[in-house]
């Protein structure tokens, strides 16, 4: 294992693509996992791609395992892939729906992690990307929110069971991406009031294009290290 080998999912765009931009130009080799590639990078130095769908629970565990079996073991990894769904009632939401999303958010993570952390050779450090969601029960987020406070225990549980790694869930702030498109144009503020403060941020320093918060992310990947293992942290919270 070298010392500076990353494993990020979800890279085909927004802020996967912004930590997979980063950690290129900073010389680490970066394995990328998801269901397409980025744009651009794909035939760059340094850059392996495994195509995986998340969503396919029961097929990721093989597919890393051999993946890091021929690319070498990561030494830090980000569970960065997630889905937004609807913002709408939970009471207009079906349980097929939200099933649908902590599969992504949650349980390929689980998938993912046996994988990772069964190898003698453990990651050093696991960053989940969670989000301010995940704690504050603002009406419509439904299975996004429900889904990132199960990832933020779910790393809290792999903490306690994998003490040779730091993990993290971390929350990235705000990132002008596709989830902002949506945020922006769909749904109803006067029903989902929590949804204005994120249109406020656009276009603002509030709310960084992708590579910029992945250049945020990572300059403060070592101070994380000084919160235990398994904490929930809000960048934007940080000292
Ligand atoms: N943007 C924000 O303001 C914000 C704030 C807080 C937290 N976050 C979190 O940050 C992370 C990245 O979000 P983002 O804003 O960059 O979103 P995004 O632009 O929608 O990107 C999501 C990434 O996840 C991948 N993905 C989704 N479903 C997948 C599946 N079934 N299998 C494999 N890959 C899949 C997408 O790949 P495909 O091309 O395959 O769809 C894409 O690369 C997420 O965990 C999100 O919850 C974002």
């Amino acid at each position: 294992m070298t010392g500076k080998r990353v494993l990020i999912t979800g890279v085909s765009r927004g802020l996967g693509q912004g930590l997979v931009r980063v950690h290129l130009e900073e010389g680490w080799e970066v394995l990328g996992v998801g269901r397409s590639e980025p744009p651009e990078i794909t035939n760059q130095d340094g850059f392996s791609f495994l195509k995986l769908d998340l969503s396919q629970l029961g097929s990721i565990g093989n597919a890393v395992g051999e993946f890091t079996a021929m690319h070498g073991r990561p030494s830090r990894v980000f569970l960065n892939a997630g889905v937004l769904g609807e913002i709408q009632d939970l009471r207009d939401t079906d349980l097929a729906e939200l099933q649908s999303i902590l599969d992504v958010n949650v349980w390929a993570n689980k998938e993912l992690l046996d994988a990772l952390c069964s190898q003698p050779e453990k990651p050093n450090q696991v960053i989940a990307i969670s989000s301010g969601a995940s704690v504050n029960g603002h009406r419509g987020w439904g299975g996004y929110a429900i889904s990132k406070a199960a990832l933020n225990m779910l790393v809290q549980l792999y903490a306690a069971e994998v003490p040779e790694t730091h993990f993290v869930s971390l929350a990235p702030g705000l990132v002008d991406t596709a989830m902002q498109d949506y945020m922006y144009s769909e749904p109803d503020v006067r029903k989902f009031p929590s949804v204005q403060r994120l249109r406020d941020a656009r276009y603002t320093d509030a709310m960084p294009e992708p590579v910029e918060a992945a250049r945020r992310i990572v300059a403060r990947l070592d101070d994380l290290r000084q919160y235990s293992s398994g904490s929930f942290v809000d960048i934007r919270k940080m000292k």
